[in-house]
């Protein structure tokens, strides 16, 4: 059987676009109609005109698609694709984390449940949180569920940052060590980090930003060879679009495994099945997609 092919016939005969985010396997991300971070997805999923969207990521991913376009049927190749760092909130620790902080408006990074954003006020991705935490008008923000980018955007604000503890075990395992034993190897590379490293990495990089964000940067810049803080997937485009430049990661094995359990056979099974449907209750999709939207609304500047 020949998946590829296969793919795209049920793909044109269903209306379905396929999106997969930056860390899919190399031939997940060449097969899909669009590939991007969080954000870019997002807007794509608001965007679009096809009436599925197959979704080769995560499972939060997946139902902010269905939330942003509740009259589509929205696909997740892998119903076990999910993100660890999400799960470590739930919609009543934050309730009841609101109740100790009554000021403070919330602001959930998009890799939480629809649970999670119908309490919370706004949305952001790594692409826009400084934007994001700028708009919002509270002096108190409680932040969730990543510490790491939680404290990366409190150095561009004055406001009182109060920090959820999760943190993504794949970002967070890079250690500044690491980093610094690549810098001795390698002095004439440039360090591009992710958000969700741990502090004491951000400190090191040259840049930081969301995965699309990491190919403008490496794209534009004159410099030859990069030291890479985030998951290696990202290594598929960079590659492709930098023949001549060279991408080294910030430990061997930066692999998120929820994100490669998309394979080109599940993909198929996806399409031919119509599996696995994701849905958003109504009354939790209502009040989560407002917080989304919010974000959406607020002028891009990046
Ligand atoms: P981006 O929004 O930068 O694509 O990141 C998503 C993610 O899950 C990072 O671990
Ligand atoms: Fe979640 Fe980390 Fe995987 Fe991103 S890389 S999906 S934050 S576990």
């Amino acid at each position: 059987m020949d998946y590829r092919t296969e793919i795209r016939r049920l793909a044109a005969e269903m209306d379905a676009v396929i999106l997969a985010h930056n860390y899919q396997p190399a031939e997940i991300q060449e097969i899909a109609d669009i590939t991007g971070d969080s954000l870019g997805l997002s807007i794509q999923a608001a965007q679009t005109d096809k009436s599925t969207i197959v979704f080769c990521g995560v499972h939060f991913m997946a139902e902010t698609a269905h939330m942003l376009s509740p009259q589509k049927t929205v696909l997740l190749p892998e119903i076990n694709a999910g993100c660890p760092m999400a799960d470590m909130i739930t919609a009543d620790k934050l309730r009841e984390f609101k109740k100790q902080h009554p000021n403070a408006a919330v602001v959930c990074y998009v890799n939480t449940t629809a649970e999670v954003k119908a309490e919370s006020d706004i949305c952001c991705t790594s692409a826009n949180a400084v934007n994001v935490i700028k708009h919002v008008e509270a002096d108190e923000i409680i932040f969730v569920p990543d510490r790491n980018l939680g404290h990366y955007v409190s150095r561009f604000t004055d406001k009182k940052m109060i920090l959820w503890q999760g943190w993504c075990p794949i970002h967070n395992r890079t250690t500044e060590l690491e980093v610094r034993q690549l810098k001795e190897k390698y002095p004439d590379a440039l360090v591009v980090a992710h958000p969700e490293n741990p502090p004491s990495v951000v400190d090191l990089a040259d840049h930081v930003c969301s995965t699309s964000g990491i190919y403008t940067y490496c794209r534009e810049s004159t410099n030859k060879r990069f030291i890479i803080a985030t998951e290696e997937g990202v290594r598929y485009l960079l590659e492709k679009q930098n023949p001549d430049k060279e991408f080294i990661f910030a430990y061997d094995g930066f692999i998120c495994k929820n994100m490669k359990k998309t394979t080109l056979k599940s993909l198929y099974e996806a399409l031919l099945h119509k599996q696995h449907v994701i849905t958003v209750p109504e009354e939790i999709r209502e009040k989560g997609v407002r917080c989304i939207q919010k974000m959406l609304d607020i002028p891009r500047n990046y």
